[in-house]
């Protein structure tokens, strides 16, 4: 079977990490975010997955290589000028055409959906679209969608004032489409899916469903978000290609760490990293492959990526530290996002 990932999106919410790589190389306790995507695809029988890419399209042969690593069958749409949800769907057609259903996914989310469930309900309800929802507390952020009790679509509201919500179940961004879904959307222009094509199918009066997944679901579209979905997999919410242990310290044999270094909480570090005495970790912190942690840092519920450089005696609580950083001595550096190769010079304090 076949599904269509969308990655082709500027990941704005996201910068400074997406300026310089898409969203789905940032890693996820230092594994590539779409390595789980495929993880799901994967352990979901699902074997050839077309990666509709458009921003920073050149870093996709990356991706390619992980899928193919992984046992999948990747092909690349990659749109020149920006099309949106749904024209990125389009732009893929001559991969997806044919008589069976295919799913498309956006391609932030980590969850860990029950495909061959999802495909099922579509059968069984003999849809032209299912759309997969969740339930959330507070859905005034997301696009809403109202079904009837045999679970069929009635509306989609999108950016919902207070008086609007009247269900708590949203889009939760995965779709199964019948093939002749792809005849409804315009060629060549940007179109979104859920802004303009499912709203119009439902208007024609075609068979959309909706399909309620009650396991894991978190669309990570922002630095918040990001820094909860690494934690929650340490914590083990959810359970794709992390599996939760109960060392506080888990570490490649060909890392360093100092017997003088504490740690209250959990420390996931990757090959190569150094980390020197008195240095102490709280919380949840995760550490990119060749990284070098000097004597006396503080860090806490942080995330330092590849080849970072700590100085002695910093501190970096609730942060994001990119690729070759370079943060000199005595620094302070609380609840902010560092974009890759930034130089802090020693004494500097950084918040948000
Ligand atoms: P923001 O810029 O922060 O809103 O992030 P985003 O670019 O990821 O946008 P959004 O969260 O709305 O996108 C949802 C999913 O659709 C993401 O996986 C995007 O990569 C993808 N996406 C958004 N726009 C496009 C597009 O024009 N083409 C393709 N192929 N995918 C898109």
């Amino acid at each position: 079977m076949k599904a269509l990932l969308l990655l082709g999106g500027f990941g704005t919410r996201m910068r400074p990490f997406t300026i310089t790589k898409p969203k789905a190389l940032l890693p996820l306790i230092n594994i590539p975010f779409i390595t789980y995507q495929f993880e799901l695809l994967r352990i979901n029988g699902i074997d050839e997955v077309i990666l509709s890419v458009g921003y920073k399209g050149e870093e996709f042969k990356e991706i390619m290589k992980i899928g193919k690593k992984m046992g999948l069958k990747t092909y690349i749409s990659y749109e020149k000028k920006v099309l949106g949800t749904a024209g990125g769907i389009k732009n893929a057609e001559k991969f997806l055409k044919g008589k069976e259903p295919f799913f498309i996914f956006n391609g932030d989310i980590l969850a860990n959906f029950n495909l061959e469930k999802i495909l099922n309900f579509h059968r069984e309800k003999n849809a032209y679209i299912t759309i997969c929802m969740v339930k959330v507390n507070d859905p005034s952020s997301y696009g809403l969608i109202v079904t009837d009790d045999e679970m069929k679509i009635t509306k989609f509201i999108e950016k919902p004032k207070q008086e609007d919500i009247i269900t708590d179940t949203i889009n939760a961004g995965v779709y199964v489409f019948q093939p002749e879904v792809l005849d409804e959307i315009p060629k060549g222009i940007e179109v979104s899916v859920e802004k303009e094509i499912f709203p119009s199918i439902l208007e024609k009066g075609k068979d959309m469903y909706g399909y309620i997944h009650y396991g894991y679901w978190l669309d990570v579209g922002t630095i918040e978000k990001y820094k909860k979905a690494n934690f929650d997999l340490i914590d083990g919410k959810i359970e794709l290609l992390y599996k939760k242990t109960d060392v506080n310290i888990e570490k490649p044999i060909n890392s360093f760490i100092d017997d003088n270094v504490s740690v209250d909480g959990k420390l996931i570090i990757d090959e190569n990293v150094s980390i020197l005495e008195n240095s102490s970790f709280k919380g949840k912190v995760i550490i990119g492959k060749n990284s070098f942690i000097n004597k006396n840092v503080i860090i806490e519920n942080s995330i330092i990526m590849e080849d970072v450089i700590v100085g002695e005696n910093s501190f970096i609580k609730d942060s994001i530290i990119g690729n070759s950083v370079i943060i000199k001595n005595n620094c302070e550096i609380y609840n902010s996002s560092i974009g890759d190769k930034s130089f802090i010079t020693q004494f500097s304090k950084i918040s948000q």
